[in-house]
């Protein structure tokens, strides 16, 4: 049987290219977005509306998904708003705080029924969200709530192992897409090749950890 995976933000960026690569190498792809694309639509996989900072459309594709067994799961769906000190945003810090720590593990508590020993969950996070690495400041938003995200891949890494499910933790380089407005040193086909190339040889010890996409641990 194909194996299946569920992909958020699938309509653009790192996350499109996933869906692509996926469907091209034999899986069956669930692509949740909020808004279909040209783009997403032309791959030919199943689309599902999800907001992931919306607590009743993530509960909503849960009952759709009901008995539908999710080989990998990755939580792509992220927002960067450049946000400072002074004034200090704190409405955009509270919504990078819903997209990019809670609906991961929103998304990822509604399908847990979904999973099943050997399934795997990918948090697409960012070393952005590394506290060791930031040596440069600013983007509070952004950086606070991939911290939080990265913490709640590692209590997921714990609460899943007994099931066999692991939990990766990844950030998937500097990438050209709109959430960069442009800039960045690889393209999302890189990028998703290496994230998936990441999943692929992920084992029971990898679980619970935070990995750059060439593969090296990144510090907490
Ligand atoms: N690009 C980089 O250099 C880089 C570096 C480190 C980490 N990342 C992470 O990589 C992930 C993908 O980013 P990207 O570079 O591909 O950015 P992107 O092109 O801006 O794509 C972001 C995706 O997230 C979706 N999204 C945003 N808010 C959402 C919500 N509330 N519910 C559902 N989907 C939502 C967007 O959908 P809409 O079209 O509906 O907005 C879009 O599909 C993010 O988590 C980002 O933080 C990227």
């Amino acid at each position: 049987m194909m194996p299946r995976v569920l992909v958020t933000g699938a309509n653009r960026g790192i996350g499109l290219e996933l869906a692509r690569q996926l469907k091209e190498a034999g899986w069956d792809v669930i692509a949740a977005c909020r808004h279909r694309s040209p783009e997403i639509e032309g791959i030919g996989v199943r689309i599902e509306e999800l907001d992931v900072s919306d607590d009743a459309s993530v509960r909503a594709l849960g009952e759709r998904l009901r008995g539908i067994e999710l080989d990998l799961l990755i939580n792509n769906a992220g927002i960067l708003h450049d946000d400072g000190l002074a004034p200090l945003e704190v409405d955009k810090i509270r919504r990078q705080f819903e997209v990019n720590a809670l609906g991961p593990l929103k998304v990822t508590a509604a399908l847990l029924d979904n999973l099943k020993a050997g399934s795997k969950v990918v948090i697409v996070s960012s070393r952005m969200g590394s506290i060791g690495d930031n040596t440069s400041g600013g983007s509070y938003g952004y950086r606070m709530s991939k911290a939080a995200v990265n913490a709640a891949g590692v209590s997921l890494a714990h609460d899943l192992r007994e099931r066999g499910i692991i939990v990766l933790i990844v950030h998937p380089g500097y990438v050209r897409t709109e959430l960069t407005g442009g800039k960045g040193l690889i393209d999302p086909p890189e990028s998703a090749r290496g994230i998936l190339a990441l999943v692929e040889r992920a084992g029971p010890e990898d679980s619970g950890t935070f990995r750059h996409v060439n593969g090296d641990r990144l510090p907490w």
